[in-house]
């Protein structure tokens, strides 16, 4: 809606007005503390008649208009008129240069003859004679030197009153300016110290809207998130498919109504920040009666747009302005760049999950009898190491690690991977390369640093006698021998195609037999703590790598 206030305003003082009617009051005050009398203020250069002054008689001042003129141009106070016994005083207010206005104050010029015919005097200055002699029995008279230099000391004072209200006003201002600046820069800094902190945006979200609700006059703050992927969406599952609308206060808002006033006001994700008070609430049009006042401002990165973050309602029934509208558009551009971030975070990931999706599929396609070992092996390594006392960052690791440590079988002969039977020498040879083929796959992809010495090493024994590179105890990486164990495991408990899987018995001989000789003891130790929780796992139907997927990323 092209009629709602587009807000780019700089901070401001004390508006024109205010400062006018200050001294309009200030002169009323001054001129009836020295004088005993209310002077009339005129705008000479409307010639309207602003104010009538307490006891004021009417008179034409009009025709003394140019005179009343020349008194603001020469800023100082001057006779207007002079009818014996009666003067007309103006007084300049000169708050400004460029100030119109002028008091104008009637006054007896000398003390009135017995009898004295006031009529002449009156009807010059367009008086009712019987109204001038009431008013003038009323009056002290004043010598005109007497008015002049009061009326100039009553200006003067006029004028430092004036400035020193200026003076406070202004420092008043800069104070509240500075306030606010100093409470944006807190919050921004307190933000990006979150910002390190928080995983995700509904969790800085909640910061901002604390932090919001006790700095900003509002009834209410509101953050709503929008879905960032589709929810029919099914390879992406890890982004908000529904809006997220959070609050603090008594919100009158849903998700729903609150992007009903967006479209109202037609704001997009280059929108400067928005205010809309009653002016443009109270029309007709306004779809929700229960916003009076609303600051709105998009979290966007560019032309994404990840939500609205609004203030609702003035505390006070007031209007919202600036400084609210700078204050919030600082913290929505924060949470937009902290939302931007998180989006490509996740577009990342997704990314890898699905190389890792690929690589894993390649393997099992290469190799159908022994489907599923990889994600057992994973599965085992991540018991294993959990029983090891790893932390989850580890325990994340050494999953993936499980899961691609056989890639390099894609770079291996069909026929030799699925020959049944022993194999030859050669074959063997082969066979044993694929770790250092598997090694070469990955080796380019930065994120899979810390596979690789899995990747190369799960073959190598405790006592020296693996491959490939005949690493002993442990010069093996820590997550090699883990990944050995449970590799191990899986194809003793296998069925193959020349052998069936062996007994549980035979294995755990095998096991603790080959601890100091194939197997680092401390892992084999690992292995027969949490044996039923390994057996378990293996026995369980192949879990959805999806699944497992997406917990990793
Ligand atoms: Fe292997
Ligand atoms: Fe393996």
């Amino acid at each position: 809606m092209p009629s709602s206030q587009e807000t780019v305003l700089p901070f401001q003082g004390p508006s024109t007005d205010e400062a006018s009617l200050v001294a309009v009051s200030a002169c009323a005050e001054l001129t009836a503390e020295a004088f005993g009398a209310g002077f009339s203020i005129l705008d000479t250069a409307t010639g309207d008649m602003l104010q009538s002054g307490e006891s004021q008689p009417k008179w034409n001042w009009y025709d003394r208009l140019e005179m009343c003129r020349a008194v603001t141009r020469r800023g100082r106070p001057e006779f207007v008129a002079e009818e014996s016994p009666l003067v007309a005083l103006a007084l300049p207010l000169s708050w400004r240069d460029d100030d119109p206005r002028v008091a104008v104050g009637l006054f007896l010029s000398r003390p009135l003859e017995p009898n004295e015919d006031l009529g002449p005097a009156a009807r010059t200055l367009g008086m009712d004679t019987d109204e001038a002699v009431r008013w003038a029995a009323d009056q002290q008279p004043w010598s005109p030197d007497v008015l002049q230099h009061t009326a100039d000391l009553v200006s003067a004072r006029l004028a430092d009153r004036l400035k020193i209200e200026k003076l406070s006003r202004e420092s008043s201002s800069l104070t509240a300016n500075l306030s606010g600046t100093y409470e944006e820069i807190s919050l921004l800094h307190e933000l990006t110290q979150n910002l390190k902190l928080s995983e995700n945006d509904e969790e800085l979200g909640n910061v901002a809207l604390e932090w919001l609700e006790n700095v900003v006059p509002a009834k209410t703050v509101a953050l709503l998130l929008t879905p960032v992927v589709e929810a029919n969406d099914t390879q992406t599952q890890r982004g908000r498919t529904e809006p997220l609308l959070l609050t603090r206060g008594d919100c009158p808002l849903d998700d729903e109504s609150f992007l009903a006033l967006i479209k109202q006001l037609g704001l997009s994700a280059q929108s400067s920040p928005r205010v809309a008070n009653l002016g443009v609430t109270g029309r007709p049009e306004w779809p929700d009666p229960r916003v009076r006042q609303i600051v709105v401002v998009p979290l966007a990165e560019g032309d994404n747009l990840f939500g609205w973050l609004a203030a609702v309602n003035h505390i006070s029934d007031g209007e919202f302005g600036t400084v609210e509208a700078s204050l919030m558009s600082s913290v929505g551009t924060i949470l937009g760049i902290h939302s931007g971030n998180l989006e490509l975070y996740r577009k990342q990931s997704e990314m890898f999950a699905g190389v890792v999706r690929a690589l894993a599929s390649a393997i099992d396609a290469k190799d159908q009898y022994t489907r599923g070992h990889s994600d057992r092996v994973a599965q085992v390594s991540v018991r294993l190491a959990r029983e090891l006392g790893c932390d989850e960052q580890f325990l994340t690791m050494i999953y993936l690690s499980g899961l691609l440590h056989d890639v390099g079988k894609i770079g291996i002969d069909d026929q030799v991977l699925r020959k049944p039977g022993k194999l030859t020498d050669e074959e063997y040879e082969h066979i044993k390369r694929h770790v250092t083929v598997g090694h070469r796959i990955l080796m380019d992809l930065r994120k899979m640093g810390e596979v690789l010495p899995v990747v190369l090493h799960h073959h190598e024994s405790w006592d020296g006698s693996g491959y490939p590179e005949g690493l002993a105890g442990e010069k093996i990486p820590f997550s090699a021998r883990i990944v050995a164990v449970a590799d191990s495991f899986d194809a003793m408990s296998s069925d193959r195609p020349y052998r069936k899987g062996m007994p549980d018995e035979k294995i755990d001989t095998i096991l603790r037999e080959g601890a100091c000789r194939q197997w680092d003891p401390v892992v084999i130790d690992a292995f027969f703590h949490a044996r039923d929780d390994i057996r378990l796992i293996v026995s369980r139907e192949r879990h959805d790598l999806d699944g497992q997927l997406e917990r990793l990323t």
